[in-house]
């Protein structure tokens, strides 16, 4: 609770990664630029030892953990160990940039509500892995990004935010992968700003922002012309 005259306590988010982390960096860039990104990047955790997005979060002077797979027997001992580590930050988000591990049931309850995914496609479709090849297969002419809140289903949590990207003939899954994270790097800061600005919210299974049920879909993000 705020009382006369003290300060708001700074909202924490807490940031799971796994490779290069270039939705890590747009959330750094976000928090220094003069919008801010509603609270602060208290760490970044990684599986991977060798994840790129471990120097970035470094040289911002964000503290880093790494919890390697192999250190646990199974999935529940490490959601486990996971839990305990995040504990020691509080946060009051969490972040899913390229986390690429399935969390177990019992860490996606201890954080309903407090989650998000980021996933390259327009879901439902194309839930898991290599989304950009799977598109170029079924030769659609639309793919996206989408960021939902997590829930035990996979890729299945209710939906905050799409952007459309055209297919275009002469591309592959590079240049298709490069065109969705000019999308992903514009909206993680967007959704991440109205969670830690008390804007959105979960409220049961159902997102609300600024008090307002959003769509099965989420909101369409559209470029300003
Ligand atoms: C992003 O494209 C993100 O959408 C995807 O991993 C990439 C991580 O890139 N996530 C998933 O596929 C989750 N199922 P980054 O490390 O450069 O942010």
């Amino acid at each position: 609770m705020m009382h006369g005259g003290e300060p708001a306590e700074e909202r924490r988010v807490v940031v799971l990664i796994s490779g290069n982390g270039s939705n890590l960096q747009a959330l750094i860039d976000a928090q220094a630029s003069e919008t801010g990104l509603g609270g602060q990047i208290a760490a970044v955790i990684s599986d991977q030892p060798d994840a790129y997005g471990l120097e970035r979060a470094q040289q911002a002077g964000i503290a880093t953990e790494v919890l390697p797979a192999s250190s646990y027997k199974n999935r529940q001992e490490y959601d486990q160990a996971l839990l305990r580590l995040l504990n020691d930050y509080q946060p009051d988000l969490v972040v899913l940039a390229g986390f690429m591990r399935i969390l177990s049931p019992d860490f996606v309850i201890r954080y309903h509500g407090k989650l998000l995914n980021i996933h390259p496609s327009l879901l439902p479709k194309y839930k898991g892995l290599h989304t950009h090849r799977r598109v170029l297969e079924a030769g659609d002419g639309e793919h996206g990004v989408s960021i939902h809140f997590v829930t035990e289903e996979l890729d299945g949590g209710p939906l905050i935010i799409q952007a459309r990207v055209p297919v275009e003939v002469d591309d592959d899954e590079t240049s298709l992968a490069r065109r969705v994270q000019v999308k992903e790097h514009l909206l993680y800061p967007i959704v991440v700003r109205w969670f830690l600005q008390g804007r959105l919210q979960l409220q049961g299974n159902q997102p609300e922002l600024d008090g307002q049920p959003l769509p099965k879909s989420g909101v369409l993000y559209q470029e300003e012309a």
